[in-house]
């Protein structure tokens, strides 16, 4: 079965409702921007990749009917425009590369009429979203490479199909790797308290054939003991220039445990998640979601007394020195990653 998360069609942004998955497969056409920055942070799309496609098609939602009567007028409307949009969710590097690019596009062709850069702000959205399905696919070629025929790997959230355009980062690796007949079997971490692994992982991958078995964050140490893991592999939201790693809360659990039990953890990503201007996991903005995602969101009643406190950051960092490799679409960066990141990065 195909899946496609993201598209444009007949000028609208064309996505997967994600917060109706698994019970529903239901697209959603939107061509207004504040619809877009909603679908953003309620995450009907979701995942770093998804999301940079996403910012640069709500680039082109909101100018495209300005009337700006010169260049700067045009540019102050872009700069608010971008703004808004960076607004919606902090983490994911993806989003804030996306509206860079597409605003230098603007920028380098400052002198062509208003709207022939409109149309180059489409195209250059187009180019993310294009993009996006190569480099899935060549992290798959170079990821794939580092599974072994039977092996056992654990994931967590959803760097998959349903995080990119049509192929995956961390499950993208497992697609090729089971292409390739290599018989993988997956866990899925359900990943408390959004479930993208319960909701979206284990229905993508069921939905492509492939082995997996659900468990609760909790299980994953009992499992790694018993020798049931072979490998760990997760996506990544932001990493910065020393190799430290922003992914979905637990993550950094599942390093520690597999540094512990001496499993290789591998985070699988695009170059435009890297930030350069990060020099280490400490300077990762990390995303703080409503309490109610914790006590009620997925549940027929609440599961805590109302009024409780609430803690609920999205994301985690990983230190660098707890990642075996991390899979890009430039090729695989090892340790020492402050220098190899940087080699692979400049090319
Ligand atoms: O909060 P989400 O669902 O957007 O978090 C997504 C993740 O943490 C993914 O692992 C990450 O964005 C990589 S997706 C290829």
């Amino acid at each position: 079965m195909q899946i496609r998360t993201i598209d444009w069609i007949g000028n609208k942004v064309k996505i997967i409702d994600q917060t109706k998955l698994p019970g529903k497969l239901e697209f959603i056409y939107i061509d207004d921007l504040k619809e877009l920055w909603q679908a953003i942070k309620t995450m009907k799309i979701r995942g770093a990749p998804a999301l940079g496609a996403m910012a640069g098609f709500g680039v082109f939602l909101g100018i495209k009917d300005s009337r700006a009567g010169n260049f700067s007028e045009f540019a102050r409307g872009l700069d608010r425009v971008t703004s808004y949009i960076a607004s919606s969710r902090p983490t994911a590097r993806n989003l804030f590369w996306a509206l860079e690019r597409v605003a230098n596009a603007a920028l380098k062709n400052k002198n062509k009429p208003l709207p022939a850069i409109k149309k180059l702000i489409l195209e250059e959205a187009k180019k993310i979203m294009e993009e996006d399905r190569s480099a899935c696919r060549c992290i798959a070629g170079y990821g794939a490479k580092l599974f072994r025929k039977n092996d056992t790997v654990l994931t967590i959230c959803n760097a998959g199909i349903l995080a990119t355009i049509d192929y995956g980062t961390a499950l993208g690796v497992i697609y090729r790797a089971c292409e390739q007949q290599k018989g993988i079997k997956v866990f899925s971490c359900e990943t408390r308290p959004v479930l993208q692994g319960a909701r979206l992982t284990s229905w993508e991958l069921k939905k492509k054939g492939v082995d997996v078995t659900l468990i609760c964050d909790s299980m994953a140490a009992a499992l790694m003991r018993e020798g049931k893991i072979k490998k760990v592999i997760a996506g990544a939201d932001r990493i910065a220039s020393n190799g430290d790693t922003a992914n979905k809360i637990g993550t950094y659990s599942l390093a520690v445990l597999s540094h512990y039990h001496k499993i290789p953890f591998y985070i699988a990503a695009p170059v435009s998640t890297f930030d350069l201007t990060i020099k280490s996991g400490r300077g990762i903005p990390i995303e703080e979601r409503p309490g109610r995602e914790v006590t009620e969101l997925f549940f027929a009643k609440p599961i805590a007394p109302e009024g409780v406190k609430v803690f609920n950051p999205a994301f985690d960092v990983t230190p660098h020195n707890l990642i075996s490799s991390i899979i890009t679409d430039k090729g695989i960066i090892k340790p020492p990653y402050k220098i190899n990141i940087k080699k692979i990065l400049g090319k």
